[in-house]
């Protein structure tokens, strides 16, 4: 029961070509050269189908949105920083691959890698908590995505873990970077980052995007501080019944590190989780990321072969 690309776009009612979401590029693919198998993932500007080439049979993830409603949300510029953040970062282990853009009458497609083995979020909820083994080692390759991220000027602004793939082989993919941010890095004028109207995952969210409607590569860091004390927890620092009561927790720092917690974990995540966003672990101003990869919770990480590593066992 695989549905037709090219048909999936037949809608009643005409729009006007809409000129500011042209993203035509790349070898001339076209809706009709893929079927699409199942939903993958949705969202609310977009539904990601596991695609298959016809002619080759090759497995993709094909990300497609919805002209018409980004345009009446005012989110049409979001599809073209996108496109433009995987055209910078991708190909890269550890970034969602980009293939191929093109687009009909109502439609924008991105043909991504498929990371077969799904959400990282699937496994947080089978196991509760991850073994430390699998914390450092998960941890450790979103440091260096996010480390190869910044380094082009690029802040995803909703790391979590619905947004951590693994493929086939179990190692971590970062994807989803429709609210990401491109950022000057050379006259990034402000410490504390850029105005933003946007506001993420309410776990994961920065106080200073909630105070001070600011971002900067720091909220990406702040959202690996809470990743990673919920992967040895088992539910993220500031989670409070309603996004409100999370909001204000984030705000005051509010959150406690359970007996048990283990000791340099617990110091790595006191590091990160700070109010000012200049007085993070990993930030510019505290080291960079030389200085995050060196705190002693990842003494054992061997930085430059993870990638060739085999992934420590999920449990
Ligand atoms: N869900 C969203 N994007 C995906 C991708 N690239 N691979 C697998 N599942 C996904």
């Amino acid at each position: 029961n695989s549905l037709q690309l090219g048909k999936l776009s037949s809608q009643p009612t005409q729009i006007p070509e809409q000129n500011d979401l042209n993203l035509t590029h790349l070898k001339g693919r076209c809706p009709e050269d893929f079927d699409l198998l199942s939903i993958i993932g949705e969202g609310s500007y977009a539904t990601v189908y596991l695609g298959k080439y016809k002619t080759s049979g090759k497995l993709y993830a094909v990300k497609v949105l919805d002209k018409r409603h980004m345009v009446r949300e005012g989110k049409a510029k979001y599809a073209a920083v996108e496109k433009e953040a995987l055209r910078k970062l991708s190909p890269h282990p550890y970034i969602v691959r980009l293939y191929y853009t093109f687009q009909d009458t109502y439609k924008l497609y991105f043909v991504l890698g498929y990371a077969k083995n799904g959400e990282l979020l699937y496994y947080i909820r089978k196991l509760g908590s991850f073994g430390l083994d699998c914390v450092k080692f998960y941890s450790a390759e979103l440091i260096l995505a996010m480390e190869y991220m910044h380094s082009k000027g690029i802040v995803h602004r909703d790391i979590k873990p619905e947004n951590l793939l693994l493929c086939e082989n179990m190692h971590l993919i970062l994807a989803d970077f429709g609210t990401a941010k491109i950022i000057s890095l050379v006259q990034d004028d402000s410490p504390l980052g850029r105005v933003s109207s946007f506001v993420g995952t309410a776990d994961y969210v920065s106080p200073e995007l909630l105070n001070y409607k600011r971002t900067s590569i720091s909220s990406d860091l702040w959202a690996l501080g809470c990743i990673i004390y919920q992967l040895i927890a088992g539910w993220p620092p500031f989670r409070g019944g309603t996004d409100y009561l999370t909001f204000q927790k984030v705000s005051n720092l509010d959150y406690t590190i359970p007996d048990g917690f283990p000791e340099e974990a617990a110091d790595l995540i006191k590091q990160i989780l700070v109010l000012d966003p200049q007085q993070r672990l990993g930030s510019n101003s505290r080291g960079g990321y030389e200085n995050l990869k060196g705190h002693i919770f990842f003494e054992e990480v061997l930085w430059e072969q993870l990638h060739e590593t085999t992934p420590p066992e999920l449990k």
